[in-house]
């Protein structure tokens, strides 16, 4: 192995960076050159690529957002597509190839590897639902962002005695929700994976107001509902006045967190051995505290669930679901 490649792809996170670093540093190393492709699979299909140096990857450690720009490419999706990125990567002599994304960039990453090209992934998305590794890059500094967001929201919620809903990321999953709820301590989170019921959850939140609570953080997940359908449907049952805030993108960005420099380190690192011994087809993932080989196949097939006692953790700490 000769030359490498490295791209991030998707809804970017804060570690891709870090990541990338990782890669780029280990793979020169190993007296790999290592090509970084820009705008993930739009950048192979347009050979349009950076040879990477090691000072190319200076000061980016704890830079959110990613140098090698994230793009989603839909020409990519396609059989033609993946045809023509594998030609192409064979014509700049790329022997292998890092994706670091989400769930849909590991399938294009698996699409590569079926039609013969090297590949290891990198989980790498705040939605942290990727099978296979217990925490994506970008979850930890994601979760410190929302957790700051609702800290500083809950300094005027008390001064004002309101109900704030505040919807949070997390296109089909709710575990930026249900974690934001137990390290903000809200009074109840909306996530997909749980049914909820509205007038329940209005019954409670009105019990707690007549107890004196004068205040109240209610979190939603976007892939559960939007902040303003559970406003309308509850404004008028719960005692509060409320309002509404509604994250967004300040949830991808940001100076990266100690946790996710560390695991983007080690993941980018053990991505490059992977492929150095021959691997091919496999996420590195992190699984109870180790770093492990994930194969695409699992990935591909498997769902991440939630961890159904982060519901009973959040019930019995007072969290209404
Ligand atoms: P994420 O990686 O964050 O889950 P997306 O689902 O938007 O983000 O996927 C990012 C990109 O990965 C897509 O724009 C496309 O280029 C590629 N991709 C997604 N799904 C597939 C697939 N089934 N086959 C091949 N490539 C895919
Ligand atoms: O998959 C990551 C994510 O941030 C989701 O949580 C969110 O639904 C989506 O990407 C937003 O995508 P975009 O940046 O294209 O609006």
């Amino acid at each position: 192995m000769k030359r490498i490649g490295v791209l991030t792809s998707g809804g970017d996170s804060s570690g891709m960076n870090a990541a990338i670093r990782a890669v780029v540093r280990a793979g020169i190393d190993k007296g790999l050159e290592v090509y970084g492709f820009i705008q993930g699979y739009a950048g192979v299909l347009d050979k349009h690529y950076k040879v990477m140096e090691s000072s190319s990857v200076s000061g980016i450690i704890n830079r959110g957002g990613t140098i090698l720009k994230s793009a989603r490419c839909e020409e990519f999706k396609t059989d033609r597509g993946q045809e023509e990125g594998l030609d192409t990567l064979r014509d700049l002599g790329v022997d292998g190839l890092v994706v670091i994304g989400g769930d849909g960039s590991l399938r294009g990453a698996n699409a590569l590897h079926e039609l013969g090209m090297p590949v290891v992934g990198i989980p790498a998305t705040i939605d942290n639902d990727v099978y296979g590794t217990d925490m994506a890059i970008g979850v930890d500094t994601c979760l410190n962002t929302i957790t700051w967001a609702i800290d500083t929201i809950k300094d005027t919620a008390s001064s004002h005695e309101r109900a704030f809903i505040i919807e949070v990321m997390g296109r089909e999953s709710g575990y930026l929700a249900i974690m934001s709820s137990l390290s903000c301590g809200a009074e109840a989170a909306i996530v997909p994976e749980f049914p909820y019921d509205l007038e329940k959850i209005g019954e409670k939140l009105a019990e707690r107001f007549k107890e004196g609570k004068t205040d109240s953080i209610i979190i939603v997940a976007e892939g559960a509902s939007s902040a303003y359908t559970i406003q309308r449907r509850l404004k008028n049952h719960i005692g509060f006045e409320t309002r509404i805030t509604v994250l967004g993108h300040i949830q991808r960005g940001g100076v990266t967190s100690v946790f996710d420099r560390t695991l983007a380190s080690r993941m980018g690192v053990e991505a490059v051995n992977a492929l150095t011994d021959g691997k091919t087809g496999v996420m590195i993932g992190l699984s109870k505290n180790k770093y492990v080989e994930v194969p695409f196949a699992d990935v591909m097939e498997k769902k991440k669930e939630l961890d159904p006692k982060l519901f009973d953790l959040a019930r019995a700490l007072g969290v209404i679901l």
